[in-house]
């Protein structure tokens, strides 16, 4: 049995056991190497693609439950062009480890397409539970008021 996928835009049909995570196919089947496996329990945020726009946890995710266009980080930039969000990742020097940052992007870039400018709280609102480690969390609120053209005043950003 095959399940078809829709991923940054191309179908694909994948020989997956249907209860496989959506991550494993992802990362396994596709060569994916954005999304990435934390705890697998859908707790840190690590797996984190979009689903129609919608920020998922794909490391919980049956493969044959999935339903809606896949976007995963690799597909945030379009012909080489970075996602203004990844540029200002970069201009904010954002990652230390970088092991939390697919989380962390892609699930800003769900909120900054449901809500392109966000209030301080809407930030730690739809941030809240992507786990970073590092402690890289003034920086990348930092990044989302920058890619959303937010005045960013460091001593609010908290
Ligand atoms: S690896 Fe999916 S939430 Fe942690
Ligand atoms: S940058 Fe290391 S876990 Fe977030």
């Amino acid at each position: 049995m095959t399940t078809k996928l829709d991923v940054n835009g191309a179908t694909h049909e994948v020989g997956a056991d249907p209860s496989t995570p959506l991550l494993y196919v992802l990362r396994n089947d596709l060569g994916l190497r954005g999304p990435h496996f934390g705890c697998g329990l859908g707790q840190c945020g690590a797996c984190t693609v979009m689903i129609d726009g919608v920020a998922t946890r794909s490391c919980t995710l049956p493969v044959s439950q999935v339903r809606g266009r896949i976007t995963t980080l690799e597909g945030l930039s379009t012909n080489g062009k970075l996602d203004p969000l990844q540029q200002a990742w970069i201009d904010e020097q954002v990652p230390m480890c970088g092991y939390c940052q697919n989380g962390q992007i892609m699930t800003a870039k769900a909120l900054l397409q449901r809500n392109p400018k966000p209030t301080d709280a809407d930030i730690r609102t739809a941030m809240e539970g992507v786990l970073c480690r590092c402690m890289s969390y003034y920086r990348i609120h930092a990044a989302i008021k920058r890619a959303a053209g937010v005045p960013v005043r460091r001593e609010t950003v908290e």
